[in-house]
């Protein structure tokens, strides 16, 4: 090569998930056909009804051309109108933008946040496209180690003893990828309470806001009429509307932070992918019970999924919750966790992403997104995982 690429990319982690996807290759086929717990995915697409929408829309010549830099104006105004029926708070559609997905979202919010040199706190284990992000920008993600025993939810006062002048944000993610932990909405509070302290902002990535086990909102932020001065929401249409190829995500911030980032989002995107932004305003309200039987199927999964490891010896489930769960192997302390995932992937047909994917200090864990996999496959965790 007769040039140099920039040297902060270079000291990026590669994506993680192609490499353990490579394992599948090694399994012997010993006990069926391998389960698959490596990618958060939708685990069918969506229905007939919608999909014959997209297909439609992306034939149309107005989906081919050039739309608003922070997305069309219907999408904007259904998104709207749907948060602030789910948090009860009137949120203008100034607040809102459409990205290319949640991922682009994120780094547009750090684009906006940060520059190098600067500081997030990232809470450990993270997801691991956060971290690359940062890495790449030169933002230093500090760590911020949450324990099986706080059932992998932060503590405020640790995240408090991280802040130094540097740092501009602190981000959480709930239900949280990998752990699948679910933050109670007093500590999302206190968080918010330290950021607006602190002069920081609290990046929330509400992906994974549609499995959450309960109704109703899960934290009040939105209720306080000066959110704006602390909170920027992520979102992703991925895996509620089972549309991850369609690359639609979105951001909500106060008017001003969103005319900011318009010009991050014109400089990366110019707009959004069009033929699905229409498709899913009119499935926000049409496919309502759709995403809701989706909601109770998973949690149908996750409760299988605990079941299988109440009888396991060696494992330990610690966290479970909307797509994820996040357990210890049995050769914790002896074997790292990569080894034990690619041979349970060899020998048992499981694929399971290793601990360490996901920050330092998690060589005891793997996570398991069961949200793609049938109930009877993963009731077949209980006999795949038993030591023998
Ligand atoms: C926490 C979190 N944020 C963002 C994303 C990316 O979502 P999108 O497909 O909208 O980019 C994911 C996907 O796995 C995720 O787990």
């Amino acid at each position: 090569m007769s040039f140099a690429l920039n040297p902060r990319l270079l000291t990026v982690e590669s994506p993680p998930i192609p490499e353990a996807q490579g394992w599948r290759a090694e399994y012997s086929g010993a006990f069926g056909p391998m389960i698959d717990l490596s990618q958060a995915v939708p685990g069918t697409p969506p229905p007939e009804a919608m999909l014959e929408r997209l297909a439609s829309s992306a034939g149309s010549g107005d989906a081919s051309r050039y739309g608003p830099i922070l997305g069309d104006g219907v999408l904007r105004e259904a998104y709207t109108a749907e948060i602030s029926r789910f948090y009860g708070a009137a949120i203008p559609v100034a607040a809102t933008a459409i990205t290319a997905g949640c991922n682009e979202a994120f780094v547009t919010a750090m684009l906006a946040l940060a520059g190098a040199g600067d500081n997030v706190i990232l809470p450990v284990p993270w997801y691991f496209n956060h971290k690359m992000t940062c890495d790449m920008l030169g933002i230093e993600a500090r760590a911020l180690p949450c324990s099986p025993e706080a059932g992998f939810v932060p503590e405020v006062e640790h995240a408090a003893a991280l802040i130094d002048a540097r740092t501009r944000a602190i981000v959480l993610v709930s239900p949280n990828n990998p752990t699948g932990a679910v933050y109670p909405s007093e500590v999302i509070a206190d968080f918010a309470r330290l950021c607006r302290q602190r002069g920081l902002a609290l990046v929330l990535d509400e992906t994974y806001r549609d499995f959450l086990p309960g109704d109703g909102a899960p934290h009040a932020l939105f209720a306080d009429g000066d959110w704006g001065d602390v909170l920027v929401q992520l979102y992703s249409f991925s895996k509620a509307h089972a549309i991850p190829g369609h690359r639609l995500g979105a951001m909500v911030a106060a008017p001003s932070v969103i005319g900011e980032i318009a010009k991050v989002l014109d400089s990366v995107q110019i707009c959004p992918a069009r033929p699905a932004q229409a498709v899913v305003a009119w499935a926000i309200e049409a496919m309502r019970p759709w995403r809701e039987a989706q909601r109770q199927e998973l949690q149908r999964r996750a409760e299988v999924c605990r079941n299988a490891f109440a009888h396991l010896n060696g494992w330990k489930l610690h966290s479970i919750g909307a797509y994820f769960a996040y357990a210890s192997h049995p050769d914790a302390g002896r074997l790292p966790a990569r080894e034990v995932a690619r041979d349970l992937a060899a020998r048992r047909g499981v694929l399971a992403l290793p601990g360490p994917y996901f920050g330092p200090g998690q060589e005891e864990h793997l996570r398991l997104a069961f949200a793609n996999v049938g109930v009877e496959r993963i009731a077949e965790l209980g006999v795949r995982l038993r030591e023998n």
